[in-house]
């Protein structure tokens, strides 16, 4: 199936990814407050070679020439994320200006250059002040969180009309608090059970902030998901694909829908109710204006034994003889399509964003260039899958690159590099790739049978 852009009409909005404390260094500068990133990237042993984001892209100082590239690229629409301890160093209370100050700046350049802020209010990174005093894992984290919404809704609301609350709230309860390979490090069940129950009321929560503020802003909150499929066609793989699904699909989207947690497809959630109180139940739910999907690829289940509480696996990609990103991730295209659908079938989602799609590979810079070609293969692959979900009928009406620039990649450091644009962390140094080249002519383009509007795609 070839396609161009106008297949997915004129309001389709097209964009790229970044998040804080992935890109913008400073770490402590102008009175930024320390987050649990920071602390964690800096103690020994948590990341790949102990590496840190404390410089980073230094987006902080690069960020007019970062926006002014991407603008050069032709993309119309950046979500970026705001560092909680940038503004409230300690959390709470005291608002440092200079960090509004650059908030502001990136949000008028954008705007400026005619490109869309779209701002996540949480990609993980709390400051360590309230880990402190329990962090996700005290039911305060309400409050805290809601007042800090309310901050920025007075210092940006009146330029950014597009909102998403949190980054992928499994993956800071699940990575951060159960398994503890993400900051703040916390291990087990009850720290899991405990920041989930508090970051689904904060989900729901800080999109009423946000509409209190501004009734005609467009809300959203994002959601990691991968398609799952059992591993052989037996009822124990097949109940265990399911109690994955419960897990990594469903469980923050269904209370925000109003269906409460998949209690039925894994038992284990039921724990939850430990930390639930009265009036919750309600408190939960949150009619959001669009749901981010954020997916990257399939995962195969298996029943295992010795994984206790979840009592399956996931067999890896490397076992399977398929191909994978440096991620060890399958490249599955069509599980974008799969997850849309999966989406699409709650009632009342008003509209389907991918706020985050891309893939990492081991990029070589040869002569100032750097060829991607598996790179390019992957983004037209996933679109091509976009455009069949909304052929279909589903409402997805726009595409985020996971990511503009190469940045840092959490525990696995530098070494994942997944941006249109090559960063040398030395130097600083730019080079935009050739699939930032390929999706910055497809963004642009008319169908006009120019080389870059019409995709091939394998
Ligand atoms: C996160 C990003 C991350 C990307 C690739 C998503 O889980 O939102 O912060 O870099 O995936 O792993």
């Amino acid at each position: 199936m070839n396609y161009t852009k106008e297949d997915f009409g004129d309001d389709f909005k097209w964009g790229v990814s970044t998040a804080a404390y992935q890109v913008e260094g400073a770490h402590d500068m102008d009175g930024k407050g320390a987050s649990i990133w920071d602390v964690f990237a800096n103690t020994p042993g948590r990341t790949l070679d102990n590496q840190h984001a404390n410089e980073t892209c230094d987006f902080y100082h690069h960020y007019a020439q970062d926006i002014a590239l991407m603008s050069a690229m032709n993309i119309p629409n950046f979500r970026f994320s705001i560092s909680w301890s940038r503004i409230l160093p300690n959390g709470t209370g005291t608002i440092n200006y200079k960090g509004i100050e650059f908030y502001n700046k990136v949000i008028n350049f954008c705007l400026e250059l005619g490109i869309e802020p779209w701002i996540t209010l949480y990609h993980w990174d709390l400051p360590y002040e309230l880990e402190k005093k329990g962090g996700w894992t005290n039911r305060d984290i309400i409050g805290w969180f809601c007042d800090y919404v309310a901050v920025c809704m007075k210092a940006f609301g009146d330029r950014v009309k597009h909102w998403m609350v949190l980054n992928e709230p499994l993956v800071f309860t699940g990575a951060g608090h159960f398994l503890g390979i993400h900051a703040p490090g916390k291990k087990g069940l009850n720290n899991f059970l405990a920041a989930t129950h508090h970051a689904a009321l904060c989900q729901a929560e800080g999109g009423r902030v946000v509409k209190d503020f501004l009734p005609n802003s467009k809300v959203g909150s994002t959601f990691s998901c991968s398609y799952i499929q059992p591993y052989r066609q037996t009822e124990r793989d097949y109940l265990a694909a399911k109690r994955v699904d419960a897990l990594v699909n469903r469980l923050f989207i269904e209370p925000l829908v109003g269906k409460g947690y998949p209690v039925k497809d894994f038992k284990l959630l039921q724990r939850l109710e430990q930390f639930v109180k009265a009036g919750d139940e309600s408190r939960l739910s949150f009619d959001m204006d669009f749901i981010g999907v954020q997916n990257y690829t399939r995962e195969i289940v298996a029943y295992s034994y010795y994984k206790p509480f979840i009592w399956a696996r996931i067999v890896p990609a490397t076992d399977r003889m398929v191909d994978i990103t440096a991620m060890k991730w399958e490249v599955y295209p069509e599980c974008i399509y799969e997850m849309l659908k999966k989406f699409d079938s709650y009632k009342n989602i008003k509209e389907l964003i991918v706020t985050e799609n891309g893939a990492a590979f081991p990029d070589v810079v040869v002569d100032d260039k750097v060829y991607d070609h598996q790179r390019t293969k992957y983004l037209q692959q996933h679109i091509k899958q976009v455009l069949r979900a909304k052929r279909e009928g589903i409402n997805v009406s726009g595409y985020f690159v996971w990511s503009f620039t190469d940045n840092f990649e959490w525990a696995e450091g530098y070494q994942p590099r997944f941006g249109l644009v090559h960063v040398d962390f030395k130097t600083q140094k730019r080079i935009v790739k050739s699939s930032g080249k390929w999706y910055g002519e497809f963004v642009k383009s008319r169908a006009d049978n120019s080389p870059w509007s019409i995709v091939n795609s394998p």
